[in-house]
């Protein structure tokens, strides 16, 4: 073990004590991808950075490439220097980089499986991994199997006496319902339920982990929290972005999947579920997977939701190409990058108001919000001239960029008439806290390392949500015409807002 390695743990009355992972590692299969080098291994050093991963910690790197241990030290290296949070500290690089290790191979070398094993137990040996380790799968789904067959044929999926192994799945995880089962049936048949930690990089986010603060740790909101006093909740992830370099992964998927299937339909989960008993994982769960099986789809879907494509246009002074003539993507592609849809809560607290979901890429902002709208004021004793600035009060939860929360209501305008117009209270975490917000992945990696399984969907809640989303994507198959497009900078199809009018609404534009 490394005799220079500063214990964090100095000040008893340090909070950071009880959330420092244990003697542990990390396996990424997929380590040459994007994903790994701008989340992970930033996340990775992050954590170190802030004192929570233990002395005896690895990463170790599995693909072809012909690295040696060096080629990939310096790839971390470089990753952390771009995209990590936190500034670079000499002393804690040279102390993580001593765990690091790659091992060259194909998913299907049973020899590289026996390099990685005899690696592993190295450094159970070196660097007091103590035979902990977590497999990352970053990895397209389809190489699951080979992968996990591997694990089980090399023990390296069985842990023995205290120590413990454990599988970390990024999405997509399947395209469906009937896949996602199947894939689900594969993982549990190597890794019991309680060692696979599905990612869903959203709940990872501060943000998004306030929501339960704002709602179950005050008085103010619960009473109004339901049918009696909402008329609806909008739930918006924007991205100003395209899709990049991801057409491989991308086209065929489109964003229902890539998004409302996991990210979106947690997010309102977590907005409309029952108060859980606690927030023990399994209670947590409960209660998520009794909103989700209480949603339900409008019976016509064409009136209820909505998809899109980009098209060339205008992004922050920048021009910019449209969908079909990104690189690798077919010319005939109705992949949608836009998607709305809404839905139905079966349950006392939400009889009869709309949960609008939308997301897309290139649109005129990057912004993720859930909107909770209230209904208007039974009664108004104003003169009608005197409230027409006035809108329906809100809740929005600014998920990000900029993190907060902020109240819609109406309030006096100053002067001798009594006009009402729309003004907000603003809160937010950059004024009202000092201490930056770590990254999704940190939390998530970090709990992994602990075997804190809160903020990770189980297959029950994944298979929940293939069963709302699959009748959409069904019905999107049957539908001739190919796909709505829209200009790129604005805010979605025509559709969409056709959809929302139908319904006497209309999206907000955050
Ligand atoms: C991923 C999607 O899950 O989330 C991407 O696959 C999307 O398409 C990304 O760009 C957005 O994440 P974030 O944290 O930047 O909102």
């Amino acid at each position: 073990m490394p005799t220079d390695y500063v214990n964090p743990l100095r000040d008893p009355r340090d909070k950071r004590l009880p959330r420092i992972a244990g003697p542990s590692g990390i396996v990424i299969f997929g380590v040459t991808g994007d994903l790994s080098r701008k989340k992970l291994m930033p996340a990775i050093y992050d954590l170190a950075n802030r004192g929570l991963l233990p002395p005896g910690f690895a990463l170790v790197g599995f693909a072809r490439r012909d690295w040696a241990n060096e080629d990939f030290s310096k790839v971390v290296h470089d990753a952390v220097r771009e995209y990590a949070r936190t500034p670079f500290s000499e002393e804690v690089w040279r102390h993580l980089a001593e765990g690091f290790r790659f091992v060259q191979g194909s998913f299907g070398d049973d020899d590289a499986f026996d390099t990685l094993a005899a690696t592993l137990a190295d450094l159970d040996r070196v660097r007091g991994t103590g035979g902990n380790h977590a497999f990352y799968f970053s990895i397209p789904p389809g190489a699951f199997p080979v992968v996990l067959q591997q694990l089980r044929r090399s023990g390296l999926a069985d842990p023995h006496g205290d120590e413990w192994r454990r599988v970390v799945i990024e999405k997509p995880f399947g395209h469906d319902l009937a896949s996602a089962q199947e894939l689900n049936g594969i993982v549990n048949d190597v890794f019991p339920s309680e060692s696979v930690f599905r990612i869903d990089h959203y709940l990872g986010k501060e943000t998004v982990q306030n929501l339960l603060a704002l709602r179950f740790a005050n008085q103010l909101y619960e009473p109004i929290w339901n049918a009696n006093y909402v008329d609806h909740v909008q739930i918006t992830m924007a991205e100003d972005i395209g899709i990049g370099g991801r057409a491989g992964y991308y086209d065929g998927i489109g964003a229902a999947r890539d998004v409302i299937q996991n990210h979106l339909l947690q997010l309102l989960a977590l907005t409309a579920m029952e108060e859980p008993v606690s927030f023990s994982p399994a209670q947590l769960r409960t209660e998520k997977v009794k909103v989700l099986s209480a949603v339900r789809l409008p019976a016509d879907l064409s009136a209820s939701t909505a998809r899109g494509q980009y098209a060339g246009g205008w992004q922050g002074g920048q021009k910019v190409i449209g969908y079909l003539q990104e690189e690798g993507i077919s010319r005939s592609s109705t992949t949608e990058t836009y998607a709305a849809v809404k839905l139905l809560v079966d349950t006392r607290r939400w009889a009869g108001v709309p949960f609008y979901l939308r997301t897309g890429k290139r649109l005129g902002k990057r912004v993720t919000e859930i909107a909770v709208v209230f209904k208007r004021a039974p009664h108004l004793p104003f003169s009608y001239t005197d409230t027409e600035e006035l809108g329906s009060n809100a809740l929005v939860i600014r998920v990000q960029p900029d993190e907060g929360v902020t109240i819609r209501f109406g309030s006096k305008v100053p002067g001798p008439a009594m006009e009402v117009r729309d003004v907000n209270m603003d809160f937010s975490y950059g004024q009202s806290f000092t201490e930056a917000s770590p990254e999704a992945y940190e939390r998530l990696i970090l709990d992994v390392l602990l075997g804190e399984p809160s903020l990770f969907p189980q297959d029950e809640e994944v298979e929940l949500s293939w069963r709302i989303l699959d009748p959409v994507e069904a019905h999107w198959a049957r539908q001739r015409g190919g796909v709505d497009q829209y200009v790129s900078g604005t805010w979605g199809p025509a559709s969409a807002d056709a959809m929302m009018a139908r319904d006497g609404r209309t999206w907000r534009r955050p």
